[in-house]
């Protein structure tokens, strides 16, 4: 039982056929639920069909940072409305991204802001996307107010008595202390492919100190293909390889972090 928080069958490199092969691939592996994810409007609605068609699949809505320039206040409306839709669970993947600035920063910064106040209208669980813009994505999720007590009021809280503010940083590569400052403010870690790698010293610290009932495990496939598969193209299935890691850093055995990091996945994107 593993659950893939975060992939891209909808990802724009993939024809029909290749999909159609994903999906067999999915069904004829351990892993139980995918999180397609969401970058530009188009993409977006794939997720949603696929979620449609899929018993397995689920989707979130949303702009990445990249697609921020192709962004308008219709897009806004039309978001609103595909995640009004069954099986759409979250916004994202939204953030920031000051590593490749393919949108200008303000606009970023702009559309960022709008789709986290989408999110807290709905009270929908957020799907973060931070690449070298940590202090600017802190400071706008609190100033959003995402980790307000109004928010958090919304959700149980979490098994440890700490708050939930449904906030996910995906594919995290932050500092551990960053991890565990956003963890007391009630946000979920999602690890992926690169903690496998051979110059993941700073991933695995963040993996030894987070307490595994934060933690969500992905693949961002077609992307960060963990080792020993690193070199072809990611896939759902190979996010066994991260819960491998992810048992192996924790002293658990593979079954309890496939089992747990599931049921933390289906509890934060509010899947029964
Ligand atoms: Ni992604």
């Amino acid at each position: 039982m593993l659950f893939d928080s975060h992939t891209h069958i909808n990802n724009e490199t993939y024809n029909d056929k290749e999909r159609e092969k994903l999906a067999r691939d999915i069904e004829n592996s351990n892993v139980s639920y995918v999180m397609d994810v969401g970058f530009d409007l188009e993409s977006s609605l794939m997720a949603c069909n696929h979620a449609q068609k899929y018993d397995w699949c689920y989707a979130a809505v949303g702009f990445h940072p990249h697609y921020a320039k192709n962004m308008g206040e219709e897009d806004l409306v039309l978001l609103k409305g595909l995640a009004k839709k069954p099986k759409v669970q979250a916004i994202g993947e939204i953030g920031l991204d000051y590593y490749r600035n393919l949108s200008d920063p303000e606009i970023q910064r702009h559309w960022f802001r709008k789709q986290i106040q989408l999110a807290l209208e709905l009270s929908m669980p957020i799907v973060i996307h931070d690449r070298d813009a940590n202090h600017d994505v802190m400071q706008i999720l609190k100033e959003e107010g995402v980790f307000s007590k109004a928010r958090t009021d919304q959700f149980p809280r979490q098994s440890d008595g700490l708050p939930d503010a449904r906030l996910l940083m995906h594919c995290y590569s932050g500092s551990r202390e960053m991890a565990e400052q956003y963890v007391k403010l009630g946000a979920t870690i999602s690890i992926a492919g690169p903690v496998t790698y051979k110059n993941a010293r700073k991933l695995v610290e963040v993996a030894q100190a987070i307490p595994i009932e934060h933690l969500l495990i992905e693949t961002d496939a077609p992307y960060l293909t963990p080792e020993p598969l690193r070199g072809r193209p990611n896939k759902s299935p190979y996010v066994e390889h991260v819960a491998r890691k992810i048992a192996e850093i924790k002293g658990l055995t593979y079954e309890e972090t496939a089992r747990i990091t599931c049921e933390n996945a289906k509890r934060f994107f509010n899947i029964r």
